[in-house]
């Protein structure tokens, strides 16, 4: 289970988050909506301690973690795919992979539900990752992310750039890995999120202003709240 309260967040003047709380326990997919600028990266950047969060505790299974430093919380059991997905396109896909397990303790090979979940990565291991299309790619940072089999994965906006024929895929991925652990995606594109989440949490101006199971959510104030 993690779990934000009542977290704060500030890079430098001023709060871009206040008052945010949420929870992603392991077996769903929890998403976090939210137009642009809303803070939605600014959240996950609080869960990996890459800006500052004056209040608020941060939770992975029970443990408080907001005092911590980017690195432990990395193997404390947190895989991050940020926003732009950044694979090492010089390095092969099997190599870009084992840098995922970097952050594990008594590392091992890859497991193998990396390339049985990730079946496209198995064909291509001896391809750079620069060769891949750019969906290829998203699987990839989600593999490498994965390999050290984190407590709770987060991804920001997965879908970014991707053609829609490959989202279903990445659909696909995300749905296996949550009986492994707790997912946490930050989304705009809300027919995926519909598809995919089973819970969601709405955020506007750094606040949490609606959640819910995403047929349960008001569909209209969710559309006036992602367009403007
Ligand atoms: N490094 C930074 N320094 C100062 N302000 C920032 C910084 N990064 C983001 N902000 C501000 O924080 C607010 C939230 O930004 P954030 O990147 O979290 O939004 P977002 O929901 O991820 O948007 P997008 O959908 O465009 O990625 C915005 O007002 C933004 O201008
Ligand atoms: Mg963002």
């Amino acid at each position: 289970m993690f779990e934000l309260k009542d977290v704060y967040a500030s890079y430098g003047e001023g709060m871009v988050l206040r008052h945010v709380s949420l929870e992603a326990p392991k077996g769903r997919v929890t998403c976090l909506v939210g137009r642009n600028g809303a803070g939605k990266t600014t959240t996950l950047k609080s869960v990996m301690g890459l800006v500052k969060t004056p209040q608020g505790k941060i939770l992975l299974d029970d443990k408080e973690i907001q005092d911590l430093p980017v690195y432990e919380r990395a193997k404390k059991g947190i895989g991050y795919v940020p926003q732009g997905r950044e694979i090492f396109p010089q390095l092969t896909v099997e190599e870009n992979i084992l840098l995922g397990l970097e952050a594990k303790k008594g590392k091992g090979g890859i497991p193998d539900f990396i390339y049985e979940t990730f079946p496209i990565l198995n064909e291509f291991r001896k391809r750079k990752g620069g060769d891949l299309s750019g969906g290829q790619q998203q699987q990839l940072a989600i593999a490498r992310a994965v390999a050290a089999e984190p407590a709770l994965l987060i991804l920001d906006e997965p879908t970014e750039g991707i053609q829609p024929s490959v989202i279903q895929e990445i659909g696909r991925v995300i749905t296996e890995l949550k009986s492994r652990m707790a997912v946490l995606i930050v989304e705009q594109y809300l027919e995926f999120v519909m598809e995919i989440a089973d819970y969601c949490y709405v955020m506007e101006n750094g606040r949490i202003i609606m959640d819910g199971e995403p047929e349960e959510l008001d569909q209209e104030k969710l559309q006036a709240t992602m367009s403007l």
